[in-house]
C-alpha cells in the first residue's frame, strides 16, 4: 500500500501550492497589486503539468481500475472523480489566460480572475479530501494483495517516463524555481523581488522533453448560425512559424472559422488555443491584444481615408513612438502604397487595397496572421504578387492561417494543408501532398 502513501504525500505538496494561491489572491484583492501575477502562473503551470501529467494518470490507471473491478457501489464516485481529473486542464488553461489579462485590465475582469481562482482552489480541494477521506479508505479495505503489489510495483517504477525519477527530477527542478520566488508570506520559502520575476520566460515551466504548444490548436470547433451548423467539430494546429492553408469551395465555412479565431463569430462548442492558452472565451479585443489580426475577406479599407492614416489605425494597441519606423517597412514591402501614402485609400486598386490591408494587419505585429482570400478578385498577375509578399513574411518568421478558393496559389507555398467541406476537414497534409492528392487535383485544380 506504499502507492497510498505516495499519492498522500503528492496531494499534501499540491495543498500547499493550494495555499499559497489562495494567499496571493486575497493580497492581490486587498492591495491592488498584480505584482505576483507570474509567480502566479508558475505555480498554474507546475500544477497543470505535475497534476494532469504525473499525479492523475498514476490514480486514474492503476487506483482508479482496481477499484472499479472491486467496489461496484463506488462507481459513481469513481467517475466523478474521474470526471474531475478530465476538467482539470480546462479549468487551469482557462485561469491561465485570466491570470494573464487581468493585470491591464478592468474591475470586471480581475474579479472573473479572483472568482475563478477560488473556485478553482475550493474544487481541488474537495477532489483532495474526498480521495483522502473515502476513496483511499474503500481501497484499503477492498483491494486484494494481490492488487496492490501490482499498484505499488507500478508506483515505484523509476523508469516510468511519466512519474519514475527523471520526471520527478524534472518536477523537483520546477518547484525550486517556485519556491525562489514565491513571496515570503506565502508559506513557499524564498521571496521574490520584479527583477527576478523579468527573468521567467513562458516557457521556463515546461519540461525539457515537452514540445512547445502550438501557436493555435483547434480542437472540435462547432458553429451556428440560428439552428444551421456551419462548423461541424474543427480540428487544427497552426505551429509557429508556419504558413498553413485552408482550401475549400464557396460556403465551405472558411471565413466562419477565421471569424470564430478572431472571435467575432460565436461557437458553441470546442477550444481555441492559442500557444497553449484557452482563448475560446476571450473577447476579439483582447484577441488582437494577444496578437491574432485578421486581414478580412473583401478588404475594408478605409475608403476616405489616407493610406497612411489607415496604416495607424492598424496599430491601435501599440505605443505611438514606434509607429513611424513600423510604416517605413511597410512601404518597404508595398513600394506601391509609399508613392501614394496621402491619397485616400477608396482610390486604389483592388490588388493595392488587398496590400493596403495586409499593411494595416501587419502594422499590429500580429503573432497570428489571418488571411481570408487575399487574391480573391484579382488577377492573376496580382495574386502572384500577393502570394509572392506571403511567402517573404513566412520566411521571416511569421505564423499565417491562409484561407484560399484558389488552392493552387496556397497549397504551393503552405508548408501545410487543410482542406474544409461543408464545415469538416476532409484531408489533411503538407502543401505538397495536397497538391499531389487524386481528390484535391480533381476537386480544386481543375485536373
Ligand atoms: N451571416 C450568416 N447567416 C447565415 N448563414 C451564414 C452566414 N454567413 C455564412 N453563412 C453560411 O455558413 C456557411 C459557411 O459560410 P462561410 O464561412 O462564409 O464560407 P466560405 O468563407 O468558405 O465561403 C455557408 O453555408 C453560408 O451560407
Ligand atoms: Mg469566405
Amino acid at each position: 500500500m506504499i502507492s497510498l502513501s505516495v499519492i498522500s504525500t503528492e496531494h499534501r505538496g499540491i495543498w500547499r501550492l493550494t495555499t499559497a494561491l489562495d494567499s496571493m489572491n486575497k493580497s492581490m484583492q486587498e492591495n491592488g497589486s498584480y505584482a505576483a501575477i507570474p509567480v502566479v502562473i508558475l505555480i498554474l503551470d507546475y500544477l497543470s503539468d505535475y497534476i494532469d501529467k504525473m499525479h492523475h494518470p498514476k490514480e486514474d490507471a492503476f487506483l482508479f481500475r482496481f477499484l472499479r473491478l472491486r467496489a461496484p457501489d463506488a462507481l459513481a464516485d469513481i467517475e466523478k472523480l474521474e470526471a474531475d481529473h478530465d476538467a482539470g486542464p480546462h479549468h487551469l488553461s482557462a485561469l491561465r489566460a485570466l491570470a494573464l489579462s487581468v493585470t491591464n485590465s478592468n474591475t470586471k475582469s480581475q474579479k472573473a480572475f479572483h472568482d475563478k481562482l477560488i473556485s478553482f482552489i475550493g474544487t481541488l480541494r474537495t477532489h483532495m479530501q474526498f480521495e483522502e477521506t473515502t476513496v483511499m479508505p474503500l481501497a484499503r479495505k477492498v483491494l486484494t494483495k494481490e492488487d496492490w503489489q501490482e499498484i505499488d510495483a507500478a508506483f515505484l517504477n523509476n523508469d516510468d517516463p511519466l512519474f519514475g525519477t527523471n520526471a520527478r527530477a524534472e518536477f523537483a527542478a520546477l518547484r525550486a524555481q517556485i519556491t525562489l520566488f514565491a513571496p515570503e508570506p506565502v508559506g513557499l520559502g524564498g521571496s521574490f523581488t520584479t527583477e527576478m520575476l523579468s527573468h521567467i520566460s513562458k516557457k521556463t515551466v515546461a519540461p525539457a522533453n515537452t514540445p512547445a504548444p502550438a501557436a493555435l490548436d483547434i480542437s472540435g470547433l462547432t458553429s451556428h448560425y440560428g439552428r444551421i451548423q456551419a462548423l461541424h467539430g474543427i480540428n487544427m494546429q497552426v505551429e509557429e512559424g508556419q504558413l498553413v492553408a485552408l482550401v475549400g469551395a464557396n460556403g465551405a465555412g472558411k471565413t466562419t472559422l477565421l471569424r470564430a479565431i478572431s472571435g467575432v463569430q460565436a461557437v458553441s462548442g470546442g477550444i481555441i488555443c492559442l500557444h497553449g492558452a484557452n482563448i475560446t472565451k476571450m473577447n476579439p479585443d483582447k484577441r488582437v491584444r494577444a496578437g491574432i489580426c485578421q486581414v478580412p475577406e473583401g478588404r475594408q479599407v478605409f475608403g476616405p481615408m489616407s493610406i497612411e492614416d489607415n496604416l495607424r489605425l492598424g496599430a491601435f494597441t501599440r505605443p505611438k513612438a514606434d509607429l513611424d519606423e513600423d510604416i517605413e517597412k511597410m512601404y518597404g514591402l508595398f513600394p506601391i502604397l509609399k508613392e501614394k501614402r496621402h491619397l485616400p485609400a477608396g482610390t486604389l486598386s483592388g490588388g493595392q487595397q488587398q496590400m493596403l490591408a495586409m499593411a494595416r494587419a501587419l502594422m499590429g505585429r500580429p503573432k497570428l496572421l489571418l488571411l481570408d482570400e487575399p487574391g480573391m478578385g484579382l488577377s492573376p498577375l496580382l495574386v502572384q504578387e500577393i502570394f509572392r509578399i506571403i511567402s517573404n513574411l513566412k520566411k521571416q518568421g511569421m505564423t499565417i492561417l491562409l484561407v484560399e478558393q484558389n488552392a493552387h496559389a496556397a497549397l504551393s507555398i503552405a508548408d501545410k494543408g487543410y482542406v474544409i467541406e461543408t464545415g469538416t476537414i476532409t484531408l489533411s497534409g503538407t502543401g505538397q501532398e495536397l497538391l499531389n492528392n487524386e481528390r484535391v487535383r480533381h476537386a480544386y485544380l481543375g485536373m
